[in-house]
Formats: structure tokens, C-alpha cells, sequence
């Protein structure tokens, strides 16, 4: 059925006895483009189901996701601050998100609560989408926080060599450590931003650079991460998971350059439907997802 009929003059959405729940739990949670953006999927397939935003408190984390079973959602993506806080209340973890330490993700399977992390499977979606292979690519990731480490781990899943450069450089040589030991194998080291002359080496040599810090993001849109400019180079894609400008300064940079760029809209959105998938068992319409993003993304103003 679709999730919207028109009684009277107005749209109503077509929720019934038999409407399945999913939704997403944060701290803010008025921001978030998820509902706008699986709604609209929701639409396109004709599912009864609804998705809603759910306005959750750090400290109340634990009784909000056990009443997952108890109220029968299906499932519900997890934001800001509940990604990491969400592990000990949960019946079982999927092997992606037990290594980064993070769920985005949880499905009610039968009364059993499982984390997922899509973000890596986003971060990677639209570089699929362009049939561009990772595998023994030479990448640069700026940032070593939470949406590092989706990053990092994916990257050298799929075989790329990583050069993680970040302003505190504990917080990467950590982050490396942690990416050697769960990926036999795997090539990662660590800059600081201010090794200028290591930092222009390593991206001579790179083919993809990734900003994964909030350098950048709106309201600061004029900011961007401290790297030379004249180190960028025509064989640079150049990925910046802010989707918020959706062109940030780094990427107007790049582009000026003769770098390819992509934002953060491609990654929200291939996030989701890999959520969707885990919720449903149904591959969702990603152009429709991308264009609800992209309407809620410009009626706030963003351009
Ligand atoms: P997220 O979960 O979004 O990754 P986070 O865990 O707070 O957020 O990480 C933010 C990242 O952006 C970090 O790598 C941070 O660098 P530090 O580890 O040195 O704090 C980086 N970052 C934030 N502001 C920055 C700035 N002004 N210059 C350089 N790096 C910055």
C-alpha cells in the first residue's frame, strides 16, 4: 500500500493495523535526513511500513532499544551518541561492527536484537557505482574519529594501502594499530598534518583522499582540512563525506584542480539502503533515496 492518500484535500499517510515500524534513534535527532530519505523508499516500493524519528537521551539508550522487541519495530538506525553506547544491549553483532566498535544499524530478528555498521558499505557504494576498484589503490584519509574507522577498515578490506593523516597523531597510530591487527595484512601508516613534506609525498602517490573530519561543514563552509592545495593532482578522486555544503571548499578546490570529487550524499544514502536491505530483505530504489536527500538537503537551504 502507499504510505500517502489523498482524503479530503490532504495526504494522509496510510497507516494502518498492520503498518511495521522502523526508525532512528539520536540526540539531536530533528536534523536527520533518514526519515525523509527511507520514507520515500518506503513509497516507491509500496511496503506498508513507516519510519520514524525518534528522539532518544544518551542515559536512556538501554530501556529505548529493548523496547525494540517489546513494541515490535523491525528496526532503526542509530546516530549521534548512540553508536558505540549501544553495543552492551544488544543479543548479537555482526562481525564489521564488532570491529569498529560502532552500530548504525539494529534489526529485530525474531525477538533477537542485531548490530550492523553500514557505513563502510556506504563509504564504498558510491565508488561501486562509478566502477571504481579499490583494491591496490593508494588512498589518503584525513581524520581518525568515529567515521574513520568505517573508513580505514573498509578501505583495507578491499586491499587499499592507507595513509592516515590527522592533527592528533596518537588518535591515528591508535586507529592503524587497531586496523593491523583485525586485517591480516594490512598497509596502513600515519601522518600529522603538520609533516608537510610527508603529506605532499604521500598524496604525489595516492589516487583517493578521503576527509572524514567535520573541517569544512556547514556553518564553517570556507574551512578546509590543512593540506597543500598544489599537492592535489588530476589523478586524485577526491571524497569528502560532508554533504553539508554539498561542495566544500576541499572539493571546489579539487575540482579546480582537475580532481574527480564525490560528497557525502552518495554515502548517507548507500548507508541506508544497505539498512534498508538488512530491514526488509528488499534491495531499495537508490535514485529515489538520493533525490529525497537531495529535497530536504535544499529546502534547508543548502544549495
Ligand atoms: P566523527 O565521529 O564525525 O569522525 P570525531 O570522532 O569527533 O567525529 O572525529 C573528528 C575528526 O575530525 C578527528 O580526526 C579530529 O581530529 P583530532 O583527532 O585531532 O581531534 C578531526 N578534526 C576536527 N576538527 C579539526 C580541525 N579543526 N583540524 C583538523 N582536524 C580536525
Amino acid at each position: 500500500m502507499a504510505s500517502s492518500e489523498r482524503q479530503g484535500g490532504i495526504h494522509l499517510p496510510s497507516v494502518n493495523g498492520k503498518t511495521r515500524i522502523l526508525g532512528v534513534f539520536g540526540f539531536p535527532v530533528e536534523h536527520s535526513l533518514s526519515p525523509a530519505m527511507h520514507n520515500a523508499a518506503i513509497a516507491a516500493l509500496g511496503f506498508n511500513y513507516l519510519y520514524i524519528p525518534f528522539s532518544v537521551l544518551p542515559e536512556d539508550i538501554g530501556p529505548a532499544i529493548r523496547s525494540i522487541v517489546s513494541l515490535g519495530i523491525i528496526g532503526v538506525n542509530l546516530t549521534i551518541p548512540h553508536k558505540e553506547r549501544v553495543l552492551p544491549f544488544l543479543d548479537r553483532i555482526a562481525p564489521e561492527a564488532l570491529a569498529v566498535g560502532a552500530v548504525n544499524t539494529v534489526h529485530n530478528d525474531k525477538g533477537q536484537l542485531v548490530g550492523y555498521n553500514t557505513d563502510g558499505e556506504g563509504f564504498a557504494g558510491p565508488l561501486k557505482a562509478l566502477c571504481y576498484e579499490l583494491a591496490g589503490k593508494r588512498a589518503v584519509v584525513m581524520g581518525a574519529g568515529g567515521a574513520a574507522r568505517s573508513v580505514v577498515f573498509r578501505l583495507v578490506r578491499e586491499n587499499a594501502a592507507v595513509t592516515l593523516v590527522n592533527r592528533t597523531l596518537s588518535r591515528a597510530n591508535r586507529l592503524a594499530e587497531e586496523a593491523r591487527s583485525a586485517v591480516a595484512g594490512a598497509q596502513v601508516d600515519c601522518l600529522s598534518f603538520t609533516d608537510l613534506a610527508g603529506l605532499r609525498e604521500a598524496l604525489a602517490g595516492a589516487e583517493l583522499l578521503v576527509n572524514t573530519t567535520s573541517v569544512g561543514m556547514s556553518p564553517h563552509d570556507n574551512d578546509m582540512p590543512p593540506i597543500p592545495p598544489e599537492s592535489l593532482h588530476p589523478a586524485l578522486l577526491v571524497y569528502d563525506l560532508i554533504y553539508s555544503p554539498r561542495e566544500t571548499r576541499l572539493l571546489a578546490v579539487a575540482r579546480a584542480a582537475g580532481c574527480k570529487t564525490l560528497n557525502g550524499v552518495g554515502m548517507l544514502v548507500y548507508q541506508g539502503a544497505a539498512a534498508f536491505e538488512i530491514w526488509t530483505s528488499q534491495r531499495p530504489p537508490i535514485d529515489v533515496m538520493q533525490a529525497a536527500v537531495e529535497r530536504q538537503l535544499a529546502a534547508a537551504g543548502n544549495q
